[in-house]
C-alpha cells in the first residue's frame, strides 16, 4: 500500500545520506513500517522464501562457476572434481542441484496461492504478469542449467528441447541451427547455455525487484481479498512478518537441508551420471520434475490439425504440441482479463473452489505424472490382442485365431509352403494410454482457464463475506471496537 513516509534519519550520516540517496528511507517505508494486511497466512511466506532460493542459487552459482569448465569434453569431468576435490565441493553443487528443485517447489505453491486468493485481480495484473515473466525465465535458467553436467539427459534433453524450435514451419531449421551454433547440441551450444545460464538469474533479479515494487502500490492482498481500508486492518510488517517469514523460512530450510544431505539425488535422474554420448539414446528422455506437465501437454498432441478425411494439413502434431506447450503457460499472462468474478478470495466462492482444487490442481499433478511416463504405456486394455489366418478350403473361408504373431506367422508358413493362399490380419484391442490422458488433462487445462473461470465467475454467487479484514480476524464486537479508535 503506497503511504507517507515515516522514516525519521536518527544519526548524522543517516541525515546527510537521506538528502542525497534516501535508501534507508525506501527500505524502511518497504519492510519496516510497510502497513501490511493483519490476516496474512503462511502461503504468505513463500515470496520471502522465494527471495533466499534466488539468493542462494546465486551465491552457490558463482561458487561453482569458480570450478566449473563449459567444454565438451570436460565439463563432465569438471563437475565430478566439484564432488571429489573441491573443498565442500559436493554441498555446494547439492545445495544448487537440490536448491533448483526447492525454488521451483516454492514458485508452483506462490503462484497456486495467487490463484487461490485471487491475487492477479485488479488492480494486481502488472505484479501478476511480472511473475509469469519471472516463471518463463525461471524455466529457461532451470532447463539450461540441466545441459550443463553434460550427462546423458543433459545432451539428450537439449536435443529434444532444443528440436521444438525446429517444428516451427519455414524458419524453424534456421533457428534451431542459429541457437546451437551447429546441426546439433555440441561444444557451441554448451557454451552459450552456460553464458546465458549465469545471466538469466540476474534478469530474474531484476524482475523482482519490479515484482515487489508492483506489490508495495497495491499493498499485499489477503485471504479474505477484500481491501484493507484503514489502520485497523493492517500491521507493520517488521516484526509481525519479518517474524512470521523467518519461521516459515526456517522450516523450508529444513526440508532443503534434508534433501541436500539425505537424498541429493532423489529429484534428479540416474541417467546424468553417465557422460554425454551422442551414439546413444537414453531409453526414455524426461526433464527435470518442474517441467514435466509443460513436457506432458507438448507429447499429448499426436494428431495434425487439418480437414478431416481430406489430405489438407494446416498445423503438423509436433508443431501443435509447441503452441499447446507455450500457450498452457501464455494462458497464466491473460489469467486476470479470464476470471470474471467481483470477488477475489475462492474462499468466498465455493464453486470456484471446487473446481480449483478438485479438478485444476489434480490435472497439474496428473500432467507431471504423464510427462514421467512413455507415452505409449497401457493404463487400460479391453480385449486382447488377436492375430488371424484367413484362408479358402475349396468355397469355405477359413479363420484360424491366434494369441501371439509368432505362433500365426509359423502355422501361415505352413499354409504356404503346400500352395495355399493366405491373408493375415491383426486384431488390436481398445487402449487406453498414458497419452490419452495426457491429452485429457490437457484440455481440463484449458477448460479450466478458459470455459470455467469465465462461467462460473458470471454464474457462481458467492458466500457471505466479512465487512473487513479486521472482522475476519476478530469476533464482530472486537472488530467495530477497533475501527471505531
Ligand atoms: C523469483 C521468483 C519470485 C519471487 C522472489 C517473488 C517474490 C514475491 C514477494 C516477496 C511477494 C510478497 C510476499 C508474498 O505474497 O508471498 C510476492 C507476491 C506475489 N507474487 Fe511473487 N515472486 C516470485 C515469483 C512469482 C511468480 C512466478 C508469480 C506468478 C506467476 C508471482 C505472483 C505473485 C503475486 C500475485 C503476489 C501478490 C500476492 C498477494 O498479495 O496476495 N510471483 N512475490
Amino acid at each position: 500500500m503506497a503511504h507517507e513516509s515515516t522514516y525519521q534519519p536518527q544519526a548524522g550520516i543517516e541525515k546527510w545520506m537521506d538528502d542525497r540517496l534516501p535508501v534507508m528511507r525506501l527500505v524502511h517505508d518497504s519492510f519496516v513500517d510497510f502497513p501490511t494486511p493483519k490476516n496474512l497466512n503462511y502461503w504468505y511466506t513463500f515470496g520471502g522464501i522465494l527471495t533466499f532460493c534466488l539468493v542462494a542459487q546465486i551465491a552457490t552459482g558463482i561458487t561453482l562457476a569458480m570450478h566449473y569448465v563449459a567444454n565438451d569434453t570436460m565439463a563432465f569431468a569438471s563437475v565430478e572434481h566439484i564432488m571429489r576435490d573441491v573443498n565442500f565441493g559436493w554441498l555446494i553443487r547439492y545445495s544448487h542441484a537440490v536448491g533448483a528443485s526447492m525454488f521451483f517447489l516454492a514458485v508452483y505453491l506462490h503462484m497456486f496461492r495467487g490463484m487461490y486468493y485471487g491475487s492477479y485481480k485488479a488492480p494486481r495484473e502488472v505484479l501478476w504478469i511480472l511473475g509469469c515473466i519471472i516463471f518463463l525465465l525461471m524455466m529457461a535458467t532451470g532447463f539450461m542449467g540441466y545441459v550443463l553436467p553434460w550427462g546423458q539427459m543433459s545432451f539428450w534433453g537439449a536435443t529434444v528441447i532444443t528440436s521444438l524450435f525446429g517444428a516451427i514451419p519455414i524458419i524453424g531449421d534456421p533457428i534451431q541451427q542459429w541457437m546451437l551454433g551447429g546441426f546439433a547440441v555440441g561444444n557451441p551450444a554448451l557454451n552459450r547455455f552456460f553464458s546465458l545460464h549465469y545471466l538469466l538469474p540476474f534478469v530474474i533479479f531484476g524482475m523482482v525487484v519490479l515484482h515487489v515494487w508492483a506489490l508495495h502500490v497495491p499493498g499485499n492482498n489477503n485471504p479474505t481479498g477484500i481491501d484493507a481500508k484503514g489502520p485497523q486492518d493492517t500491521v507493520p510488517f517488521h516484526p509481525y512478518y519479518t517474524v512470521k517469514d523467518a519461521f516459515g523460512l526456517v522450516i523450508f530450510m529444513l526440508i532443503f537441508a534434508g534433501f541436500v544431505f539425505f537424498a541429493p539425488n532423489a529429484l534428479g535422474h540416474p541417467d546424468n551420471y553417465i557422460p554425454a554420448n551422442n551414439l546413444v539414446t537414453p531409453a526414455h528422455i524426461v526433464p527435470e520434475w518442474y517441467l514435466l506437465p509443460f513436457y506432458a501437454i507438448l507429447r499429448s498432441i499426436t494428431f495434425d490439425f487439418g480437414i478431416p478425411f481430406t489430405d489438407i494439413i494446416f498445423i503438423k502434431a509436433k508443431f501443435l504440441g509447441v503452441i499447446a506447450m507455450f500457450a498452457s503457460i501464455g494462458v497464466l499472462f491473460v489469467l486476470p482479463w479470464l476470471d470474471t468474478s467481483k470477488v477475489r478470495s475462492m474462499r468466498y466462492r465455493p464453486i470456484m473452489r471446487f473446481f480449483f482444487l478438485i479438478i485444476f490442481l489434480p490435472a497439474c499433478v496428473g500432467l507431471g505424472w504423464v510427462g514421467a511416463e512413455t507415452p505409449a504405456k497401457v493404463l487400460y486394455q479391453q480385449g486382447e490382442f488377436t492375430y488371424y489366418a484367413d484362408y479358402f478350403e475349396g468355397e469355405e473361408l477359413t479363420t484360424l485365431t491366434y494369441d501371439t504373431a509368432e505362433e500365426r506367422d509359423h502355422a501361415v508358413e505352413s499354409l504356404v509352403a503346400v500352395g495355399t493362399e493366405v491373408e493375415i490380419r491383426d486384431g488390436t484391442p481398445f487402449q487406453f494410454q498414458m497419452v490419452h490422458l495426457g491429452l485429457i488433462l490437457t484440455i481440463v487445462y484449458f477448460a479450466y482457464f478458459i470455459i470455467i473461470m469465465p462461467l462460473v465467475g458470471i454464474i457462481e454467487t458467492p458466500r457471505p463475506m466479512p465487512a473487513s479484514i479486521a472482522e475476519s480476524v476478530l469476533p464482530r464486537s472486537s472488530a467495530s471496537a477497533a475501527a471505531a479508535e
